[in-house]
């Protein structure tokens, strides 16, 4: 059988790059899309043009360590060059990301499995007291984005012939479920992609594809940091007290439970929101 074509949005650090470097070592081919690049509404950094070629480095070693698959460039040098792509594209805009798809399909002949990992936070202050720019910000890139995404996405995995093994899986949080205080936008979104996702999944009966949300707790990566800002915390530390595993999630450990979604086996999954949250959420 032919390897998987996973295609992960915002994987230039975090989640998103420790997903695509977990679904390259089981052997996937892999299309890292990241906006790569501030968002100049937002008081923190994105991804830089550096972070996604450390991303897209490690995923290509990971990708010639699976080795077995061969690297598929028809050089022999397994070194997992054309297995693993990288591209920029910010994923609020619909023509950017139709052409990073197409980009994809053309390049690996179809995709089997969409990762929407790209996420923003902010907030900090009651929503009646947000800048419009920052709300703004939220809501197309935590909630409208993943709409285009599977608006988007969707049609790109119906063209795989039946019987498909498709999967659509978005990142949502333990703010989808819980009202954490200065950060109902966020909270907004995240439980509009829950809300999304789960309808996604009804309108995909007996297509072979499932549609699935994975909801972190508080994971190691510069969202967390940013939030600590946001809370006036002294660093991301902070947040391990309040969850019953006592310790931050690895990004790696989100990934795990993601590639497992993404892969063949978890067709009997859909219209599910998978805590990786370490307690957070009880
Ligand atoms: N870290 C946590 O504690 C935590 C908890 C719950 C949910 N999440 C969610 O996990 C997902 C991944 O976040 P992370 O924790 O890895 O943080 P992160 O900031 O390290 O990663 C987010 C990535 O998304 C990219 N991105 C942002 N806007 C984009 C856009 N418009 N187009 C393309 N790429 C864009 C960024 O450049 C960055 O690479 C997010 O959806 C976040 O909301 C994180």
């Amino acid at each position: 059988m032919s390897a998987r074509v996973s295609v992960v949005l915002g994987a230039g650090r975090g989640i998103g790059a420790a997903t695509a470097e977990r679904l390259a070592r089981r052997g996937d081919a892999v299309v890292l899309v990241d906006r790569a690049g501030d968002d100049r509404r937002l008081s923190y950094s994105m991804a830089s043009t550096s972070d996604l070629e450390r991303a897209q480095a490690a995923t290509r070693r990971a990708a010639a360590a699976a080795g077995a698959g061969g690297d598929g460039d028809g050089d022999g040098d397994g070194d997992g060059d054309d297995r693993v792509i990288a591209l920029r594209a910010d994923v609020t805009d619909p023509a950017a990301l139709s052409s990073a798809l197409e980009t994809a399909e053309a390049r690996f002949g179809g995709i089997d499995a969409i990762v929407v990992t790209a996420g923003v936070i902010a907030g900090g202050v009651p929503l009646w007291e947000m800048p419009h720019a920052e709300l703004r910000a939220v809501i197309e890139v935590d909630l409208e984005a993943v709409i285009t995404a599977a608006r988007l996405g969707i049609p790109a995995l119906l063209r795989r012939p039946a019987p498909r093994n498709g999967r659509f899986i978005a990142v949502a949080s333990t703010a989808a479920s819980r009202g954490l205080p200065m950060l109902a936008a966020y909270c907004a979104a995240k439980a509009g992609v829950v809300g999304l996702t789960r309808a996604l999944a009804a309108e995909l009966r007996g297509t072979g594809i499932t549609a699935n949300t994975v909801s972190p707790g508080s994971t190691d990566t510069a969202i967390l940091e940013q939030s600590a800002r946001l809370y006036d915390l002294p660093s991301a530390a902070a947040f391990a007290a309040q969850q019953p595993i006592e310790r931050l999630i690895r990004p790696e450990e989100v990934a795990a439970v993601i590639a497992h979604l993404a892969g063949p086996d978890s067709g009997a999954i859909t219209g599910a929101d998978h805590a990786v949250d370490g307690g957070l959420a009880i």
